[in-house]
């Protein structure tokens, strides 16, 4: 167990999730930032509750971990291109993040990480499950490990942010944008070793990745089927309830994101910051 000097933080479940307390995140010390950055590597996402940060403080805060990714499908805020909106309104259907996925893995070199800010949530529902690709990886066979070590996977923004998207016409017009930018296919190794903490770690995900280089997007289906469905073990995964002024900070390498969408009638509003990432080997 790692124990730490400047911050109290709290394992929210078994693999992943941590909240953090006594910190302020308008003012961070370098101790307590190098503190949270442990965190972050230990339990690949973090939160903060009971912040009230204005945008520009909401960006300080995010560069702290590098530069900001742009989102170029997300609409922004207003003066604010760095801020990207996740929007549902009480009379819209859809919400944004609702299948399991992680941030811009369509990008040759995948965001990092993001920051979400909660700005308006409803009193129940709207929270957000995550699941550790860390323990999804050490968990198979090592006959599986062994297939997967050799295998890339295609992942695209096409299917997700493109024409196709913006033809359905349905109640995400406005909230997505760009849908002739969604022309960024890439490959990544399956499993891919964690420029930070060295760990292995799954690198494909359900919402993003078509198929398996080499393979038809048919063949691919059921061994993706099946690494999806290990990955989503409940004991891998965690569920963060949202209030105003909570903040998270999430590892696109290690992790997955779901929006849960159970609040229909509700508005919730959260600003998000990406942040670049590299090449991943
Ligand atoms: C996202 O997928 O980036 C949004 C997650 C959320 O709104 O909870």
């Amino acid at each position: 167990m790692i124990s730490f000097s400047t911050i109290n933080v709290k394992p929210l479940s078994g693999y992943v999730e941590a909240e953090i307390d006594g910190i302020n995140l308008k003012k961070i010390s370098k101790k307590q930032f190098e503190e949270i950055k442990i965190a972050f590597g230990e339990y690949g996402v973090i939160f903060f509750r009971n912040q009230s940060l204005s945008p520009q403080e909401e960006i300080t805060f995010a560069e702290y971990w590098g530069n900001i990714n742009i989102n170029r499908f997300f609409s922004n805020l207003e003066g604010y291109p760095k801020i990207a909106l996740v929007s549902k309104e009480p009379n819209q259907k859809k919400n944004i993040g609702g299948a399991w996925h992680t941030d811009h893995t369509y990008d040759l070199e995948p965001a990092m990480g993001s920051n979400l800010f909660a700005h308006q949530v409803p009193k129940n529902g709207g929270d957000t499950m995550f699941s550790t690709m860390y323990a999804a990886y050490e968990t198979l066979s090592d006959g599986l490990k062994d297939t997967l070590k050799n295998l890339y996977g295609r992942h695209s923004s096409r299917h997700v942010f493109g024409k196709s998207r913006a033809e359905r016409n349905d109640d995400t017009v406005g909230r997505i944008i760009n849908s002739d930018l969604a022309n960024h296919d890439t490959i990544h190794p399956v499993i891919i070793t964690h420029p930070d903490t060295g760990r292995k770690a799954f690198f494909v995900n359900p919402t993003f990745t078509l198929g398996f280089q080499g393979w038809s997007d048919e063949v691919s289906k059921s061994l993706l089927q099946y690494l999806y469905s290990h990955a989503t073990k409940p004991e891998f995964t965690c569920r963060f309830k949202w209030e105003e002024g909570s903040v998270a900070f999430w590892d696109n390498r290690s992790t997955w994101h779901l929006a849960v969408n159970d609040y229909h009638g509700k508005k919730r509003l959260m600003h998000r910051i990406t942040i670049d990432g590299t090449r991943l080997t």
